[in-house]
């Protein structure tokens, strides 16, 4: 059976103790560390660049998930990777020349991940699904963490499940924004693979225990 994957979202850490939170992710069950890279633009609101992407690879020992929500992400996929990011994300909205640009992330040795924000549907996806490593599906409007899930997702999930073995592609389902201990399981059961977490874990009271039980579900899968 397929085992989820869990990416605790940093965005909710507290950033004055980066280090500890980082490290508790590191002695945790998570398998990725989610970094969300937001520009004021593509996005309403700012966070962090390479510099910090860099700083955090220094300290993490989980491969860096990293989603790039900004335009002209091409520009600067190369600097993401070589400040440490695994996995590069980027939106749908934002690309142009999305072939392009998905083979672009492949060519730096990362795998290459596309982002759709709630109101772009999944099927816009048919054609670049088979060369995709990640879809990244937002259960939120990108911007924010603490945001409420948005129930629609549920569908796409499906809906993507469904293009993803049928083509026999290898693309990976992430689902963003809105992710706690009490959805998780029917997020996993309408397909998902990997499932980020931030205000859900960052601000738990144990948020080991929360990555823990996040990572514990079993679902019986309805496809
Ligand atoms: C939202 C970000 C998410 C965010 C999720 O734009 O892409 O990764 O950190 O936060 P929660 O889990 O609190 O909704
Ligand atoms: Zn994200």
């Amino acid at each position: 059976m397929r085992k989820h994957k869990i990416a605790p979202s940093v965005l909710a850490a507290d950033f004055t103790r980066l280090a500890d939170e980082i490290d508790m992710v590191n002695n945790s069950e998570a398998d990725w560390i989610h970094l969300d890279v937001m520009d004021g633009r593509f996005v309403p609101n700012i966070t962090f660049g390479m510099f910090i992407v860099e700083a955090i690879a220094k300290l993490a020992q989980k491969p860096l998930d990293v989603h790039l929500m900004i335009l002209e992400p091409e520009k600067y996929i190369e600097a993401f990777r070589k400040a440490g990011a695994h996995v590069i994300t980027v939106h749908y909205e934002a690309c142009t020349h999305l072939n392009r640009t998905i083979h672009q992330i492949r060519e730096t040795g990362a795998l290459a991940g596309v982002a759709l924000n709630p109101h772009t549907p999944v099927q816009l996806l048919e054609d670049v699904i088979e060369d995709t490593d990640l879809v990244c599906l937002m259960s939120v409007n990108p911007g924010f963490g603490g945001q409420k899930f948005i129930y629609n997702s549920m569908s796409k999930i499906r809906k993507l499940r469904e293009m993803i073995d049928s083509r026999n592609s290898g693309a990976l389902i992430e689902i963003d924004g809105g992710v706690g201990l009490q959805n998780a399981e029917s997020i996993l059961q309408a397909g998902a693979d990997v499932l980020v977490a931030g205000s859900s874990v960052f601000s738990a009271q144990d948020p080991r225990a929360t990555i823990q039980a996040l990572k514990a579900f079993h679902p019986v899968f309805d496809f």
